[in-house]
């Protein structure tokens, strides 16, 4: 459909930045419908203007505002933010203490925006070892978005996806122990059925800023077929117009699942 649009395939370079021009060329009707972002850059973004790294951190905020927002407006069913990885602890206590104390300001500040933007937000990663201010955050945030119907948002705190792996394999080990599964009825199925993401579509795309090619511990089960898109544009500076560049990308690209041209 692009190529008609278009005239030709556009490639993630020369795509425009105009969002009336990018909303024009989106498909609505072949969008995602699970996208995970791993937010980084933020460091980066703020030592090349002088500044301390929370800062990055802070806009940071701001991009994920616009994503949620853009992914309510446009209709994206499930989006997965990584906010604070299992491995993130090994950075210097303050910035440790500012993360978790930017989490707790967001849960006050974006409650509200959520609940009118339809926006049920659902905390994954370990809850053991986050501070009790970040706990109580979490309750609240989750409890007054429950009803929102339009958008899952999976903020990723204190997350590790071979820890949400283990976590599973123990409670399967525990069910077959019981007697409620057998050995034999493990399945892909029964696995994802015990994830955090339990429920919901593997993510269709992961967006990748700041130009990293790794998956950092990210939904390593679930991304087993995700189409991934990388960019050099680092997480604060990431607006409307990259996740409209990003999304069109992904409806460029031929999924296939292993399968042959055409198949799925
Ligand atoms: C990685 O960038 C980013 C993080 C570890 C934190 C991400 C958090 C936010 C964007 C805050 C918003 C989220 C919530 C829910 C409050 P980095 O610091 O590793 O960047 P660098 O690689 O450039 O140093």
């Amino acid at each position: 459909m692009l190529e008609g649009v278009v005239g030709r395939r556009r490639t993630e370079k020369t795509l425009p930045r105009n969002e009336k021009i990018l909303r024009s060329l989106l498909d609505p009707s072949a969008l995602p419908r699970h996208v995970a972002v791993i937010m980084d850059g933020n460091g980066r973004w703020a030592i090349k203007r002088g500044l301390p790294r929370t800062l990055g951190h802070r806009t940071g905020v701001k991009s994920l505002r616009e994503v949620v927002r853009l992914s309510a407006e446009l209709g994206i069913s499930a989006l997965s933010a990584y906010a604070f990885s299992t491995e993130n602890w090994r950075r210097p206590p303050e910035e440790v203490s500012f993360l978790m104390e930017l989490f707790v300001e967001y849960a006050g500040k974006e409650v509200e925006e959520l609940r009118r933007n339809g926006v049920k937000v659902r905390v994954i990663g370990r809850r053991e070892g986050l501070p009790a201010r970040v706990l109580e955050a979490i309750q609240s945030l989750e409890q007054e978005t429950k009803e929102g119907g339009r958008v899952t948002l999976n903020l990723a705190v204190n997350y590790g996806s071979r820890w949400e792996i283990v976590d599973a394999v123990k409670a399967i080990a525990q069910e077959v122990q019981r007697g409620v599964v057998k050995p034999e009825e493990i399945d892909e199925a029964v696995i994802s059925s015990h994830l955090y993401t339990a429920g919901l579509p593997d993510p269709d795309l992961l967006i990748r800023p700041a130009g990293e090619l790794r998956v950092s511990n990210f939904l390593l089960w679930q991304l087993a077929y995700t189409e991934f898109y990388v960019t050099p544009v680092l997480w604060p500076d990431f607006g409307r117009v990259d996740f409209l560049q990003a999304l069109i990308t992904y409806q460029q690209r031929e999924r296939r699942f292993g399968g042959l041209k055409g198949n799925r």
